[in-house]
């Protein structure tokens, strides 16, 4: 698979095109920013950790009849993906209060949730990201109401998986964000990234946060708290 221009570079990934017009190949840094891009820094090792991981649970949310972009790992920070338009929502499921959920509605983090909530945004940096309803997103013509309904499908779905498997690795699944795309025959497949850069996880027994709000919230230990969750996963899977 030939390398070819640089179409992207995003907060945390560059894109590449490839000789085949439906592949390209994503490139994971080390950059981390937070608060739509206030907060800069390097997480060292970082690139690597969410290429590996996210292409790890990928290849199981597959296997669970989610299909993703993930085509093949090309090296520590390098994987050839299925070419997608986004579809501009990000989408946030939570089990565990915690975030921007506890500040807007006033909960402590750390509630568990009776069930899973669900939460769309509107993926625009301009305008911060803001939170919107189903309706919005059909009237802004963000999704079809056929593509709203098979995104909640399969973000649920990933909950009860990653949960599960989370679980299984010490660490409990507090909220996630993930992205959707649409193959050129109009197929809506999991796009983006899984990592701990786009999931909140806590360590079962001890409540540490083992994700990037040690980043964001100046916790220190970041780079610690990456490969710790990594070393889980690996031992597990
Ligand atoms: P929030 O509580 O700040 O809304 O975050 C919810 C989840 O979404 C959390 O796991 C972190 C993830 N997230 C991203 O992946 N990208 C973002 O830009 C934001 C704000 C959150
Ligand atoms: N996406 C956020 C930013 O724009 C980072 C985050 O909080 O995850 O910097």
């Amino acid at each position: 698979m030939e390398k070819r221009a640089q179409l992207y570079e995003g907060k945390a990934k560059k894109v590449f095109a490839t000789d085949d017009p439906e592949l390209l190949i994503v490139s994971y840094k080390d950059d981390a920013t937070a608060f739509n891009g206030l907060k800069k820094g390097t997480i060292v090792g970082k690139g690597v950790i969410n290429n590996k991981m996210s292409n790890l649970l990928m290849q199981r949310l597959e296997k669970a009849g989610v299909p993703t972009h993930y085509v093949k790992e090309l090296s520590d920070r390098e994987t050839l993906v299925k070419k997608v338009s986004i579809v501009p929502l990000e989408v946030i499921v939570r089990n565990i209060a915690a975030g921007s959920f506890s500040k807007r509605y006033g909960v402590e983090e750390g509630v568990v949730f009776d069930s899973p909530t669900i939460e769309f945004s509107y993926k625009n940096d301009e305008l911060g990201d803001p939170l919107l309803d189903e309706y919005h997103a059909l009237a802004l013509h963000l999704a079809t109401p056929e593509e709203i309904e098979i995104i909640k499908k399969y973000s649920f779905a990933v909950n009860e998986q990653l949960k599960v498997f989370w679980r299984e690795c010490g660490v409990t699944l507090v909220d996630f964000k993930l992205e959707f795309g649409r193959l050129s025959d109009g197929t809506v497949v999991l796009a983006d990234e899984i990592s701990p850069d786009t999931c909140r996880l806590w360590d079962s027994k001890t409540g540490e946060k083992l994700d990037k709000d040690r980043f964001r919230r100046d916790l220190g230990g970041v780079e610690d708290a990456y490969a710790e969750v990594m070393k889980r996963l690996t031992a597990h899977i």
